[in-house]
């Protein structure tokens, strides 16, 4: 780690000198400057961490320093160092964005203090800043197609408003980041979103998920429970894969969006909640509705703004946008140098079907930005099924693998690798192909999970 570097800008050479002692001491890296204007130019060329500077010099004057220094970098800490009867100065100097004042003369613990206290404040600074800024790209929606701006003008018609969403698409294509965009651009941004996955719950559980249950309502309740629609209060509810709910709980749903209060399992009270509805599916409701499977009345409640999310084949021309995305996100993210793609690289990508849509597409491009040894993305480091004319229309299925290989293994290794190949497709058809949550559940590094797929030829394409 290099070392934390000082700026002290002070006309006494003697104060220069007893804090070169003490930062070095302490194990600093020391710049000394006896006047404003050379202050200034160390500070353009050497880039401190931090400055220490006196306000009473001749030339130009502390304050006037201290407008410049944050005009140059306004994160830039600055400490100012007083003489007796400038406390004024120094006071108006913390209002300018000093970080603190330090009065002459003063003891050398009391530097080290102020100065750690101003490096601490500026690091969490620093990363609160970069988080943020991860979180807004994972968030961001990558596109240009008429097909995205349309999604993009429904979304900011829908958010400010409280009504009902329903949004449709096929598997990835990013209905759930569809869904968190519109809570994030709407007045409830700063309460929660709660989002409850209605397949992945078991019948009999997700009427006490979503309306919460009191203790010893049933057996096995041993706790009261508070549901996710009281959760979500004044926020929004994401009622992800909502046309797998079975009708007992759809008529439950449609008397929440009715009335606007939920009841908890054994208990007769009821409570009012404020909570925004959006919900998304994969299935086609209006069929659904003919067969009997989704009430027409709970349908008519959600879709008051439906949004459909068109597939990716149907905006190639949005793919090179994604991929560069992911290849900056996931370099970044693997700590790997930026990687190039070639432009036969990418037209092999837009001649696949993609199935799974961005989901896969993101999948793809992070195991290629960690397996890929070189600088550039050919397409020879595509994987088999992509390059394969096969893939493209999708029925490119790579080793099929079933029960039976496990019989038919004749070594022990083979036997291994099957029954491993196996496992994995399973976990991954479980997680719906999401690979950093698959390896997650199998507590593996995703690096070694992309390993594997590689290795046994594994995509969801294969999968079929
Ligand atoms: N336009 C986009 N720009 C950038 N990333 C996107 C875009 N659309 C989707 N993604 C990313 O693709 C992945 C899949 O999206 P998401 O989970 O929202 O899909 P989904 O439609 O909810 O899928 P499923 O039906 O399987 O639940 C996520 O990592 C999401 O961030
Ligand atoms: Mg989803």
């Amino acid at each position: 780690m290099p070392k934390t570097r000082i700026l002290v800008i002070d006309d006494e050479a003697a104060i220069r000198d007893s804090l070169r002692m003490t930062l070095e001491y302490e194990g600093y890296e020391f710049i000394g400057a006896a006047t404003g204007q050379e202050g200034l130019a160390l500070a353009e060329r050497d880039t401190p961490d931090l400055v220490l500077l006196d306000v009473k010099m001749p030339g130009m004057d502390g304050l006037e320093v201290l407008d410049r220094l944050h005009a140059m970098n306004e994160t830039l800490p600055v400490v100012v160092i007083s003489g007796h009867g400038t406390i004024s100065t120094a006071v108006e100097a913390t209002k300018k964005g000093a970080f603190d004042f330090i009065e002459k003369p003063f003891a050398s613990d009391r530097v080290l203090v102020s100065l750690r206290n101003a490096l601490d404040q500026r690091l969490l600074r620093d990363e609160n800043r970069s988080l943020k800024k991860a979180v807004e790209i994972r968030h961001q929606m990558i596109g240009d197609t008429a097909g995205l701006r349309h999604v993009m003008a429904a979304i900011s018609r829908a958010a400010p408003t409280n009504a009902t969403v329903l949004i449709t698409g096929e598997s990835g294509v990013g209905k759930e980041l569809v869904a968190r965009t519109i809570h994030r651009n709407s007045l409830r941004s700063r309460e929660r979103f709660v989002q409850v996955n209605c397949a992945a719950i078991p019948e009999e559980l997700i009427e006490s998920e979503l309306f919460g249950h009191e203790k010893g309502s049933f057996t096995g309740a041993t706790e009261k429970q508070v549901g996710k629609f009281e959760q979500a209060d004044r926020g929004t509810i994401f009622l992800d894969e909502v046309g797998d709910m079975s009708p007992k709980t759809q008529a439950k749903v449609l008397r929440v969006l009715q009335e606007g209060e939920v009841e908890r399992l054994g208990s007769a009270r009821t409570i009012k909640v404020d909570v925004r509805v959006i919900a998304a599916t994969n299935k086609n409701l209006e069929e659904e509705i003919e067969k009997g499977r989704f009430r027409e009345d709970l349908y008519f409640r959600l879709a008051v703004i439906p949004i459909p999310v068109p597939p990716l084949r149907e905006r190639q021309d949005d793919l090179p946008l994604l991929v560069r995305h992911f290849m900056d996100y996931f370099s970044r993210e693997n700590n790997v140098r930026p990687k190039r793609i070639t432009p036969a690289a990418i037209e092999t990508l837009q001649r696949h079907r993609w199935k799974g849509n961005i989901r896969e597409l993101r999948n793809t491009v992070e195991r290629l930005i960690i397996m890929t040894g070189g600088d550039t993305i050919d397409v020879a480091d595509l994987p088999d099924v992509l390059r394969s004319p096969a893939g493209a229309v999708g029925v490119g299925v790579a080793k099929p693998s079933s029960d039976t290989d496990a019989a038919k293994a004749g070594t022990l290794r083979e036997f291994k690798d099957n029954a491993e190949r196996a496992f994995l497709v399973s976990k991954l058809r479980e997680n719906g192909w999401n690979i950093s949550k698959t390896a997650e559940v199998i507590d593996t590094p995703r690096s070694n999970l992309y390993k594997k797929l590689e290795q046994y030829q594994i995509s969801q394409e294969s999968d079929g």
